[in-house]
């Protein structure tokens, strides 16, 4: 299957369902591995791509709180889900499920750095995720990042769901549609 470019009026780029985007950094972020689909969705060549802090891609409309989540989580060594806008080279914007966790050297043992495997976002969590975006990056612009952590531990209080909790529900469906992939994928290489 090849990557389908919408280009209605919303300028979003649908990925692919059953490919994924994969990339790795060192410890602050900088890309030093990308595969071929990520240059596809991103626009952006290998050679841009690599030795580039990985906000290349970053979205005005994501909050800065959710970055600041992910990174207090990986450098704590606990993996992270997050569903994310990134902004493709041409402005176009792409929706994924993405999951980040700290790499390891396989000699040294030592970290060397972060990998994220990013998958198309299902409709329902970016029709669910979109409002609250909306209403942490308001909330920054006013108050700054503490409002909007407090604001983001609320509503999850609220919904009686802890962060993970929250995004595994919304991802769910499609977490298996890609396991059953991944599975057919490794039998059939
Ligand atoms: C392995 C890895 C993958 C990342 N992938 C993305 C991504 O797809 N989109 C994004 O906006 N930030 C991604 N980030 C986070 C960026 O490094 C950065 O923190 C974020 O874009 C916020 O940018 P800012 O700190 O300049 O505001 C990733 C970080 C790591 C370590």
């Amino acid at each position: 299957m090849t990557l389908q470019k919408n280009h209605n009026l919303s300028h979003e780029i649908v990925l692919d369902d059953v490919k994924c985007i994969l990339s790795t950094t060192d410890l602050k972020g900088t890309i030093k591995y990308t595969n071929p689909y990520f240059s596809e969705v991103s626009g952006y060549s290998k050679k841009e791509l690599l030795g580039s802090p990985h906000n290349i891609i970053r979205h005005p409309d994501m909050p800065k709180v959710m970055f600041k989540l992910m990174w207090d989580r990986i450098k704590d060594d606990n993996n992270v889900s997050m569903i994310v806008k990134n902004r493709a080279k041409d402005g176009k914007y792409y929706w994924v499920t993405t999951f980040f966790e700290k790499k390891y050297h396989p000699v040294t043992k030592e970290s060397d750095g972060y990998l994220a495997i990013l998958h198309a976002a299902p409709k329902n969590a970016i029709r669910a995720i979109e409002p609250l975006y909306k209403r942490l990056r308001n909330i920054e612009a006013k108050y700054g990042i503490h409002a909007s952590q407090d604001y983001l531990i609320k509503y999850l209080m609220k919904e009686g769901k802890t962060y993970d909790q929250y995004v595994a529900e919304l991802t769910q469906q499609k977490n298996l549609v890609s396991e059953f992939f991944k599975t057919i994928n490794k039998l059939t290489s």
